[in-house]
């Protein structure tokens, strides 16, 4: 395979995991409970019954992960903080024993010379606060606000830079409109004022973290290009559509202040400047391209997905485009132009069926390809003139994939569930090379 082409000086790499997905721990040290919880111990809801009780035990095998993370050669590693380790019950005082665990991680990384990038919200609401509406309610905002300014009094000084969301949209649609996700109901249209309301509570926390010291703040959103099936006006039509739903939504007001026509439900007097505070950089997630067409008349939403063929597709069947992640890039680019902050690639990567061989090697040559693809794409849009300072691997661990559980496998590290033991894959050797490679 050719050397990689040479990013910035200052350009960023590292890895990225979730806490709900890798910590375990569920009931240790004063956690509460999350929507995530709930909804995994509810029968039918993720396959094979999975939760994330235990997960890939990070909480105990924290040290060993971050020196897997430095063995790599990281630059930065993205973690989530589980709101309810830190306010078990959604508000009020925090819990010592929860703060002190991502203190002691956030010491680790420094130890190792890794920048700690946490998220403060990677969809693990406390239970309490669903109880009382969850993101249907405004009031969840400002609780998320109030949780941002405990976590970053006690990590802001070795903190510098923060990711609010992770993924709002994500959130919004699998959770609150389709039910396939935490918390688990199928709302519909209905489910609209959760936009709104992740998007205050990203504001006022974008404030929060300002007012505690913060040096840089992010939100991470999901995006796609999306591909209209064929040319006529119909299929161009709703492929607008589904972009404004999954692209603009969680854009426009931030970058303009304003929502795409007809997806303000919940918007107060004063709301839209808080959520358009500046921001010192955009965080995307970028898995694969949508290809929409026009609905057909036994269709509730107006545009319908059309599979994108004659592409590889990774184990969980997503098709594997890289020329996506230039796009994404570009086409921010050319829609937000000068009010486009920095970008970072905050996750990107496959799940492949990893075959564990006799000796332990698992070479996993899909996800070495779809890495490579997708940094050479990302390296095309650098030189096509977008600002982008770095570049996340989702996910430097195996781990517990929400509703799949822990069918689909996305680690540069190898999982063995029975008995926690991690076993590097070729793609992290691969990735360990390349990195070296630059210094
Ligand atoms: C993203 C999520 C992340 C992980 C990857 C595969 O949507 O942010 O937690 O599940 O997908």
């Amino acid at each position: 395979m050719d050397p990689l082409p040479r990013f910035p000086a200052g350009f960023r790499l590292g890895v990225a995991t979730a806490a709900y997905q890798i910590e375990g721990a569920a009931d240790e040290d004063g956690r509460g409970r999350s929507i995530w919880d709930t909804f995994s111990h509810t029968p039918g809801r993720t396959r094979a019954g999975d939760t994330g009780d235990v997960a890939c035990d990070h909480y105990h095998r924290w040290a060993e992960d971050l020196d897997l993370v430095a063995l790599l050669g990281a630059d930065v590693y993205r973690f989530s903080i589980a709101w309810p380790r830190i306010q078990p019950g959604g508000d009020g005082a925090p819990d010592a024993k929860g703060l002190d665990f991502y203190d002691r991680l956030v010491d680790g990384m420094a130890e190792r010379g890794i920048e700690a990038l946490p998220t403060l919200y990677h969809w693990d609401l406390p239970q309490a606060l669903e109880d009382r509406g969850g993101w249907l309610a405004r009031d969840t905002a400002e609780r998320f606000a109030d949780y941002a300014a405990l976590v970053a009094g006690r990590l802001g000084d070795r903190v510098r830079r923060w990711i609010t969301l992770n993924e709002p949209l994500v959130h919004l649609a699998q959770g609150y409109a389709f039910g396939v996700h935490a918390p688990g109901r199928a709302l519909g249209l209905a489910a609209l004022p959760v936009a709104h309301h992740q998007l205050l509570g990203h504001g006022m926390a974008v404030r929060a973290l300002r007012a505690a010291g913060a040096g840089e703040v992010m939100i991470t959103n999901n995006l796609t290009p999306v591909v209209p099936a064929t040319d006529d006006e119909a299929d161009r039509a709703a492929a607008g559509v589904y972009d404004a739903f999954h692209n603009r939504l969680f854009l426009d007001p931030i970058l303009t202040g304003q929502y795409p026509p007809g997806l303000d439900a919940g918007v107060r007097d004063g709301d839209l400047e808080i959520i358009s505070t500046p921001l010192d950089g955009l965080g995307v997630n970028y898995y694969f391209p949508t290809r929409v067409g026009a609905p057909g008349s036994d269709d509730e939403l107006p545009f319908r997905m059309i599979p994108i063929e004659g592409v590889p597709t990774t184990s969980f069947g997503w098709p594997v485009v890289p020329d996506g992640l230039h796009d994404v890039l570009t086409g921010l680019r050319d829609r937000y132009g000068r009010t486009l902050p920095p970008i970072w690639v905050t996750e990107n990567g496959c799940s492949t069926e990893d075959d564990l061989e006799p000796g332990g090697r698992i070479r996993d040559t899909a996800r070495i390809a779809y890495l490579d693809g997708h940094l050479r794409a990302l390296h095309r849009a650098i030189s096509d003139g977008v600002d982008v300072r770095g570049y996340l691997v989702w996910s430097l661990l195996d781990n517990f994939e929400w509703a799949e559980g822990y069918a689909q496998r996305f680690g540069l590290v190898r999982v063995d569930y029975d008995t926690q033991r991690r076993i590097p894959k070729d793609s992290f050797t691969w990735l360990r090379a390349a990195l070296a490679d630059r210094r």
